[in-house]
């Protein structure tokens, strides 16, 4: 028998369906958990899972729309049908289409619909999720909670206004359910991830904001997908038993350096000197 760090649990990854979400659910079926790829996209889904399932791993594709309080209850109800509890839950869902991202601008041109879509998919979906899923934990006595966030939903930025407001209240909405379970055992935390390009969101952002943003992560590269997913596994398993209310920020440095770093970087290369 395999045994790994996640080896018993069940892992009900949201938004798995493709990008990151994928990633982290092949990771942790890696380290022996079974997986729920719960995707609005049911094909991409079920194609996940295969994929899993072909590596002689466990998992289990549901069409899900986290938005919908009956279509969450359902996922739930089917994920102890089928593989009889919940140790993990990660809130990855997010609308991010690049319809949503010709909508979610500055304030005064936002799409009303947009910002309302942001709400429901990214944070009400991550309530509601929760809101279904920690009863099962709370059985347990045991569980782990881990919000998909940014550094957007921490820092202002020049657009996609709805997305940093949802991402910055998951970070709080990781707090509260810490600070509301913690005695029960589940733990809550945000993950605050830098720019880790996956296939479906990426592929339309012009090439030079990918440089732009790249000269501000202080790693030589963006991220992958693999990092990401490997901190993912790092919170769902015991060995962050201790860890929770936390904001664990797997982002390259983006988010701790100061604003000029960038610009003052390539001034010190033009001079040749770093003396002030
Ligand atoms: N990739 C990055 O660089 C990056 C950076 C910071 C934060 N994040 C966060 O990581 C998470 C994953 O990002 P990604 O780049 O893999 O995105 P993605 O667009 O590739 O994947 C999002 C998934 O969510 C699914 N989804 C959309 N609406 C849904 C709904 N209503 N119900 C269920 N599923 C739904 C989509 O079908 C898709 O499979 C997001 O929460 C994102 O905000 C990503």
């Amino acid at each position: 028998m395999m045994t790994g760090k996640l080896t018993g649990k069940v892992a009900v990854v949201t938004g798995a369906g493709g990008g990151l979400g994928a990633e982290s659910a092949r990771v942790m079926a890696s380290h022996g958990a079974s997986v729920v790829i719960a995707d609005i996209n049911k094909a991409a889904a079920e194609s996940v899972a295969a994929s899993i399932v072909e590596q002689g791993q466990k998992a289990f594709a549901i069409e899900t729309d986290v938005s919908s309080e009956d279509s969450v209850k359902q996922m739930v109800a089917s994920v102890v049908e089928h593989f009889g509890r919940i140790d993990v839950l990660h809130n990855n869902a997010a609308i991010l289409s690049a319809e949503q991202r010709q909508g979610d601008l500055d304030v005064i041109n936002m799409d009303v619909d947009a910002w309302d879509r942001a709400m429901a998919v990214n944070l009400r979906g991550a309530m509601l999720c929760s809101k279904h899923c920690i009863p099962e934990m709370i059985k347990l006595q045991r569980g782990s909670v881990i919000n998909a966030t940014s550094g957007l939903g921490t820092m202002g930025d020049l657009t996609l206004s709805a997305y940093a407001a949802s991402k910055a209240a998951l970070i709080m909405l990781a707090k509260s359910i810490a600070a509301q379970y913690g005695k029960q055992g589940v733990r809550a935390n945000a993950l605050l991830i830098g720019l880790a390009p996956a296939e479906n969101a990426h592929g339309s952002m012009p090439a030079r904001l990918l440089d732009i943003i790249r000269e501000n992560h202080l790693t030589p590269e963006l991220g992958t997908p693999r990092q990401i997913a490997d901190a993912v596994a790092f919170l769902a398993s015991d060995e962050s038993s201790f860890v929770t209310g936390s904001t664990l920020s797997v982002d390259g440095g983006f988010c701790s350096h100061t604003p000029s770093l960038a610009a003052t970087r390539e001034l010190f290369a033009e001079l040749g000197s770093n003396k002030m």
